[in-house]
């Protein structure tokens, strides 16, 4: 049995928080910096998805992952509400963090997420992906989970244009451009992602910004090229690599035609 900040008083979320604030502030920090010299020096990394792993056997998946050469993992929290589709929540981010060496990404796809940011940061994110869609104050929640620790990234939906990121562009560590609705793995490419991606790489080119720019759904051999010749630097594959028979050589196939792309 886990010991999670669900299972009781505010007093073990404060407790827990102190003990993963640690682990994120010395060896998931540390391999944050790792994530982002190893995007600059060669380029596209990918992050595998945890969405359709065996859940049954998730310390395992998570070793196999990191065996395989995962820089990181993606981790998808789905509220019912905010998308059709109810995944998991802060125990399992914890489990994850417990078992893994490498940074986190959790992306968050629930109704006011403002009000679970802290719980999310305590179970050892190490980036936090907020939707712009879900925020009333896109500014000040990115300020409070730069202020809990975590990266703070922003993402967008398919319908949702990059013109409505640009005001919160200067105050988000990252972007996260999703190709496919959010709610579901294994979904169809969407390539509305491909002109966002190549308008925030301008964007950040012409204003000297620092943000990371990410890419989130339907990631394949076909569309891994593309989305990383456009500018993609965080590339989300789910399916791509949790279905494919060899988790290494689905990560490095994947790696190596963006970086040839990029
Ligand atoms: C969709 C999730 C994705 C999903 C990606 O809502 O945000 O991270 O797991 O899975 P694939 O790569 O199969 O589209
Ligand atoms: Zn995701």
């Amino acid at each position: 049995m886990l010991d999670s900040p669900l299972s009781g008083s505010g007093s073990v979320a404060r407790r827990q928080k102190s003990t993963l604030q640690t682990h994120v502030n010395s060896s998931a920090g540390n391999a944050l910096d790792q994530l982002s010299a190893c995007v600059e020096t060669r380029g596209p990394v990918v992050l595998p998805a945890l969405l359709l792993c065996d859940f049954g056997h998730l310390a395992r998946e998570v070793e196999r992952l990191e065996e395989a050469g995962a820089a990181a993992l993606h981790l998808d929290v789905m509220d019912g509400r905010f998308v059709p589709q109810l995944t998991y929540g802060m125990v399992v981010v914890e489990a994850v963090r417990r078992a893994a060496k490498v940074p986190l990404e959790v992306h968050l796809m629930i109704e006011e997420p403002e009000r679970s940011i802290a719980d999310y940061a305590a179970a050892g994110a190490d980036i936090l992906t907020v939707h712009l869609e879900g925020l009333a104050d896109p500014a000040r929640t990115l300020e409070a989970i730069s202020s809990l620790g975590p990266k703070a990234h922003l993402a967008i939906s398919p319908g949702t244009p990059v013109e409505r990121l640009v005001p919160y562009i200067d105050r988000c560590d990252g972007v996260l451009v999703m190709s496919v609705e959010p709610g579901y793995g294994g979904q169809r490419f969407n390539p509305v992602a491909l002109e966002k991606l190549a308008a925030l790489a301008e964007l950040r080119r012409s204003r000297g910004g620092a943000f990371r720019i990410g890419v989130d759904g339907g990631i394949s051999t076909e569309t891994v090229g593309p989305v990383a010749a456009a500018g993609a630097e965080l590339i989300v594959a789910g399916s791509a690599v949790i279905r494919s028979q060899n988790y290494a050589r689905a990560i490095t196939e994947l790696e190596q035609l963006a970086r040839e792309a990029a």
